[in-house]
């Protein structure tokens, strides 16, 4: 079975990334055939920063190596040293109507947003389906927003094939257990609302965060609901199982401050994230060997796309020069 996910490098990971994405993607790396890129020809649809583009790019493989990402069981590369997929992105877009492309809500959102809309966001679907299916993909490990896109490519597998022979493998989508992580304001924890809480922030300035994270105002000696809690659905995915139920009952029962529950969450994260940062900082030191783990993963990559590349060219007829 072959997992394969891409990563936007735009900008520091937050625990919505780690909790929707990342942490799945690490655990997989046990028992399956994995591939994991860094989607900066993605990151190109927004960032248009040389600079910036390039440290996004350092930072996610620091990070993921950070937080446990295995070079020796992973197939960890950058997207743009793969160029096939760019190919296979200029079929695809001859088999797949335009509609389904307009149906994509990440499209619909920035242009209800009043943003300018670029072709490559109108187009961002075919190259992610392209990324997918270039590596014959069966399981890719997904926050819940990034379904839609997968479900795009069931269908633009399902066009080649059936226009010309059955190439491609039909990709599932897998989410974690918590597919949509809340903000400190209770929305989607996301870089582009600025309610995130970062993976390797300053210790001091996480725990502000933590603290001014949105509750409603329900006196201390009332009952609290926790499934309506931000602070309560950030503990969950950082605490035991036993923890998450002693808080549960605590919030039912009348007596609890909110407060109380913010300081446990901001010890939990600094016992889970706090020692992380000094393996950030040796991983940061150590470019030349993490060029090393990323140009060695695409030539493992690339090798899986030419093949497919050249069996997608012959089934549509493309004839390629002998070198
Ligand atoms: P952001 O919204 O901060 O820009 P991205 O869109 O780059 O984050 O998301 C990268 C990955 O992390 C995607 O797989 C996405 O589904 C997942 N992800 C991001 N935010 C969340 C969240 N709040 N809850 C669950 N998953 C998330
Ligand atoms: N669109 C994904 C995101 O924003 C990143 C991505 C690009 C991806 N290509 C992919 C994810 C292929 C899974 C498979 O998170």
């Amino acid at each position: 079975m072959r997992v394969l996910s891409g990563i936007q490098p735009s900008g520091t990971l937050h625990l919505g990334n780690y909790f929707g994405a990342m942490k799945q993607h690490i655990e997989l790396q046990d028992g399956h055939e994995c591939f994991y890129f860094i989607a900066n020809l993605h990151s190109l649809t927004t960032i248009q920063d040389a600079a910036r583009l390039r440290q996004f790019t350092a930072d996610v493989a620091v990070e993921y190596l950070t937080m446990g990402l295995d070079p020796s069981k992973v197939t960890f590369f950058r997207q743009s040293d793969v160029p096939e997929v760019t190919e296979l992105a200029w079929v695809l877009s001859t088999v797949t109507g335009k509609g389904l492309l307009e149906r994509a809500h990440s499209f619909k959102d920035k242009v209800a947003k009043g943003l300018a809309v670029n072709m490559g966001l109108f187009c961002y679907p075919l190259l992610m389906a392209a990324d997918i299916l270039i590596y014959r993909s069966h399981l890719v490990p997904v926050g819940k927003d990034q379904v839609q896109h997968i479900e795009m490519t069931q269908d633009m597998a399902g066009y080649f094939n059936q226009t010309y022979r059955e190439v491609f493998v039909r990709p599932e989508p897998r989410l974690n257990d918590a597919p949509i992580v809340p903000g400190i304001d209770g929305q989607k924890m996301s870089k582009s609302y600025g309610n995130h809480i970062e993976l390797f922030g300053d210790a001091k300035a996480i725990k502000k965060k933590i603290m001014a994270i949105k509750t409603d105002s329900t006196p201390v000696e009332d009952p609290k609901n926790p499934e309506t809690c931000n602070v309560f659905a950030l503990l969950k995915l950082l605490a035991e199982p036993a923890e998450v139920q002693e808080w549960d009952r605590r919030y039912r029962a009348a007596g609890m401050g909110y407060g109380e529950a913010k300081k446990r969450l901001a010890e939990l994260y600094e016992a889970k994230f706090g020692p992380k940062r000094a393996i950030r900082a040796q991983w940061a030191a150590r470019p030349d060997d993490i060029e090393d783990i990323l140009r060695a993963g695409a030539k493992r990559a690339r090798a899986v796309a030419q093949e497919v590349m050249a069996d997608v060219y012959d089934a549509c007829g493309i004839v390629v020069a002998k070198s």
